[in-house]
């Protein structure tokens, strides 16, 4: 079955409305936990703008399931993965401007960084995956570097307007997601996936990890957390069988 991680920083963006402590990170990734998710992920900006730094000491220490530290490639942060030492580091690419990860990292024009990077998080038994658009390019690169994983950028095929747009970036995403098995890589996706738009890219062969915030997180104001979880679930649960 393709594993899911939950990427709960949009239960940080609720609290830091407030700079209270409603609602709670932790309870909410434990909820996820045991609706079973086989992940949590979350992205410690430098601007610290939903995710702060206790939040992932917290989830380091006391989740039962992998974390998925999402992260740019800056010093400030990569002593905070040398610190918790999650699973897994998704190095993304980063701007204070953005209002969420725009475009994948472009690995092509900082290989030398990125295999330095990666060399490191290895020497901590940490696993990397590389957020990359889905460009064989980038694919080469991650090779290069010597990632374990890639996670394609779904956002362009989520926000596609109109059936043709949308088969031509999912055609993007199997072409590329079949480069990524045959490079040797693990093949993860993630952004703007949601339950209507899951299944054609769980479908995609050899497929191992999907990681969701946003539609989780919104959903759960109607169905509850861990129905949100589990309806995503099921849809995997239907393209593995
Ligand atoms: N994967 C990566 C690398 C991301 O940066 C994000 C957004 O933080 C996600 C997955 C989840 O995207 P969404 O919140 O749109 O599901």
């Amino acid at each position: 079955m393709i594993e899911l991680g939950v990427n709960i920083d949009h239960v940080a963006t609720l609290r830091e409305a407030r700079k209270g402590v409603d609602p709670d990170v932790l309870e909410a990734a434990k909820l996820c936990e045991m609706a079973g998710a086989h992940q949590i992920t979350a992205h410690l900006r430098q601007d610290r703008r939903h995710v702060q730094d206790q939040d992932i000491e917290l989830l380091s220490e006391l989740l039962e399931v992998r974390l998925n530290f999402e992260m740019a490639a800056v010093p400030e942060i990569i002593a905070v993965a040398h610190r918790i030492r999650p699973y897994q580091v998704c190095l993304v690419p980063e701007s204070r401007e953005e209002i969420t990860t725009e475009g994948g990292l472009d690995v092509a024009s900082d290989i030398e960084h990125l295999r330095a990077v990666t060399a490191d998080m290895h020497s901590h038994d940490i696993q990397v995956s590389l957020f990359i658009d889905p460009d064989p390019r980038q694919v080469d690169a991650a090779v290069a570097v010597g990632a374990d994983c890639v996670e394609l950028h779904t956002g362009p095929y989520a926000n596609a307007h109109g059936d043709e747009a949308m088969a031509v970036a999912l055609q993007q995403l199997q072409d590329c997601g079949r480069y990524v098995i045959d490079a040797g890589l693990t093949l993860n996706a993630g952004h703007g996936l949601n339950v209507h738009n899951l299944e054609p890219v769980a479908r995609i062969p050899g497929l191992h990890e999907v990681n969701i915030g946003h539609a989780i997180i919104s959903r759960s104001i109607f169905i509850g957390l861990d129905n949100a979880v589990k309806e995503i679930l099921d849809v995997l649960d239907r393209c593995a069988a």
